[in-house]
């Protein structure tokens, strides 16, 4: 069989307000629009990625939090009804996805080769998180393409930052181990925003525009710091002030998808193309896509 192999990782963050303001079907709230700049940055990154034709589209999200191993979904079909805790008037999004199941169950051996906990999710009941759910929205809104949700182990949380990111990086090598053996094309979402400091108050009308702005020059500099560094093809570099960067901007990727991408994809020393950068409750977040060189990354 032909050795499968990674077309393309996105950095593909999740917050709710970008679902709300495209109005799909899925979605109960409607909107007038707002957070464009963020909105197009997907459409580009879109067209782009679903060229490659992939097979499967993987995600790893912050909101699929599990204590104990990481773990995938094991079914072939989820449906219901997901709801941001904190946003319910923003999301509340009727999802209906199909399970790329045998790819999940090889990132599960293959884990568990790497030394990893790992767990095969089959419960039918089982709620979808919104991080999930938006990043895969936001790539493919046709959801005509086979998912992999994975879980964030709570590491980074309960013991450091650095143990945390060492797992992801055998969860990411497992993960680009498990896609060669399946034969198919894939494309990786890290589903995380960068800078995380956000307002505590929201404006009558969520999307008056009006009212988003960078929420402190400090993080929109650190901010700036970590997409230079991924656009100058410097992911080594990335990885290794990632802890400082989680520190000093209470970044979302402390909980590990972006660790966990840049290791599938033997950390980029290619240049990654950003395809847009906005705030969202005065969170910084990227669209940037590192499209794997001809022939790919594996
Ligand atoms: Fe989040």
């Amino acid at each position: 069989m032909k050795k499968g192999k990674i077309v393309a990782g996105v950095l593909a963050p999740h917050p709710p307000h970008l679902v709300y303001g495209e109005n799909p079907e899925q979605n109960e709230p409607k909107s007038d629009g707002g957070w464009e700049a963020l909105r197009w940055a997907y459409e580009r990154c879109r067209r782009s990625v679903l060229s490659e034709a992939p097979d499967v589209l993987l995600v790893h999200s912050p909101h699929w939090q599990t204590i104990v191993g990481h773990h995938v979904l094991g079914l072939e079909r989820f449906q219901g009804l997901s709801v941001d805790p904190i946003f319910p008037h923003l999301f509340r999004y009727h999802y209906d996805l199909r399970v790329d199941v045998e790819l999940s169950q090889m990132i599960a051996e293959e884990g568990a080769h790497q030394g990893l906990t790992m767990k095969v999710m089959k419960n039918p009941n089982f709620r979808i998180d919104y991080g999930s759910i938006t990043s895969l929205h936001l790539m493919n809104p046709a959801w005509n393409i086979p998912v992999v949700c994975i879980s964030s182990n709570n590491s980074p949380y309960y013991f450091s930052n650095e143990v945390g990111q060492e797992q992801m990086i055998r969860l990411g090598q497992a993960t680009k181990r498990a896609i060669e053996r399946s034969g198919k094309r894939c494309v990786l979402l890290a589903s995380n925003s960068l800078s995380h400091r956000h307002f505590t108050s929201e404006p009558d009308l969520p999307e008056d525009m009006s009212h988003e702005h960078i929420y402190h020059h400090g993080q929109y500099l650190w901010d700036m710091k970590v997409l230079e560094l991924m656009r100058e093809g410097r992911c080594q570099e990335l990885l290794d002030i990632l802890p400082e960067f989680i520190d000093m901007s209470a970044a979302e990727v402390k909980a590990g998808s972006l660790a966990w991408m840049l290791s599938a994809l033997d950390v980029p020393t290619y240049p990654a193309e950003i395809h847009g950068y906005g705030t969202v409750i005065g969170t910084g977040n990227a669209v940037v896509e590192w499209k794997t060189q001809p022939g790919g990354a594996l």
